[in-house]
């Protein structure tokens, strides 16, 4: 992974600039996937929850053909997935995107029971993984999505969510890779748009450069305030389990920052 890592300018005049560049071409937005499907071995018991019907309250668009991405066109209230759960439709809700192989998300799911959590993937022994999990835990309050979170994203209705939370995102390290970048200014005002007001945007990264650039990107819209104040990260909270992705930046010696936001 090391190898491919550019040392890019992390100044900030520099980290605007590259984020003015993009904001020229919006249009190109819709057609640039901020993922790269990855091939790796799934194991029996993510096979059996992406295909047997025992899994299908796990994942929200369960039986889909393997191997390709997940159809999300027919789920337009994530809310309504969770009326005949405990914690009924209208317990505050989180949506996860990108949650790997889903132990982060679980153990948050575990500590806070009276929420209920949503999880979009694209990563298919990620997603069999963690609902084979779920379903062993026997939550109630955690659903899974296959598929992209941008198409996802724009079928929900207005004001549907309380958190996004996106945990070490694909950094795109390469200049013209920037656009792949979850965090821009376009997807975050589709983002924006689907929280409630006074909803939380929480995103944690271990690549400096993409940290800088989140707090340029958040700190610019006015849909947002900074919870730790205009150019500041947030210390990591004591609710946000460490992921795997930051397990393994940490082996390699690098930091992570944390920063989070409120819907005005
Ligand atoms: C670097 S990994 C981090 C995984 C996990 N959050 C962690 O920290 O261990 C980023 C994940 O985001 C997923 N992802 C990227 N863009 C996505 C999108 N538009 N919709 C759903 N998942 C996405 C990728 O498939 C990948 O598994």
């Amino acid at each position: 992974m090391g190898g491919d890592r550019q040392t890019p300018d992390v100044s900030r005049a520099a980290i605007k600039d590259d984020i003015d560049k993009l904001s020229k071409t919006p249009e190109q937005f819709r057609q640039i996937q901020t993922f790269m499907k990855r091939r790796t071995h799934m194991n029996a018991n993510s096979e059996l929850a992406l295909t047997s019907s025992e899994f299908a309250a796990y994942i929200i668009n369960h039986g889909g053909e393997l191997g390709k991405l997940g159809d999300v066109s027919q789920i337009r209230d994530l809310r309504q997935c969770f009326a005949d759960t405990p914690n009924g439709s209208s317990a505050p809700l989180t949506l996860e995107i990108g949650f790997g192989m889903g132990d982060s998300l679980l153990e948050m799911a575990q500590n806070a029971p009276e929420r209920n959590f949503v999880g979009i993937e694209v990563h298919e022994p990620g997603i069999g993984r963690a609902a084979f999990l779920a379903h062993e835990l026997g939550l109630t309050n955690l659903k899974f999505i296959n598929g992209d979170a941008i198409a996802l994203l724009e079928n929900l209705p207005a004001n549907h969510l309380d958190t996004v939370q996106l945990y070490f995102p694909d950094p795109w390290q390469k200049k013209r890779h920037y656009k792949r970048r979850f965090v821009t200014p376009e997807r975050m005002a589709l983002v924006a748009e689907r929280l409630a007001v006074g909803g939380i945007f929480h995103a944690a990264t271990d690549w400096e450069h993409y940290a800088l650039w989140m707090l340029d990107v958040l700190d610019h819209m006015p849909q947002f305030e900074n919870v730790s104040g205009q150019g500041n990260f947030t210390p990591r909270p004591d609710f946000r389990p460490q992921t795997k992705f930051e397990k393994r930046g940490m082996d390699y010696g690098r930091s992570s920052w944390d920063v989070m936001y409120r819907k005005v």
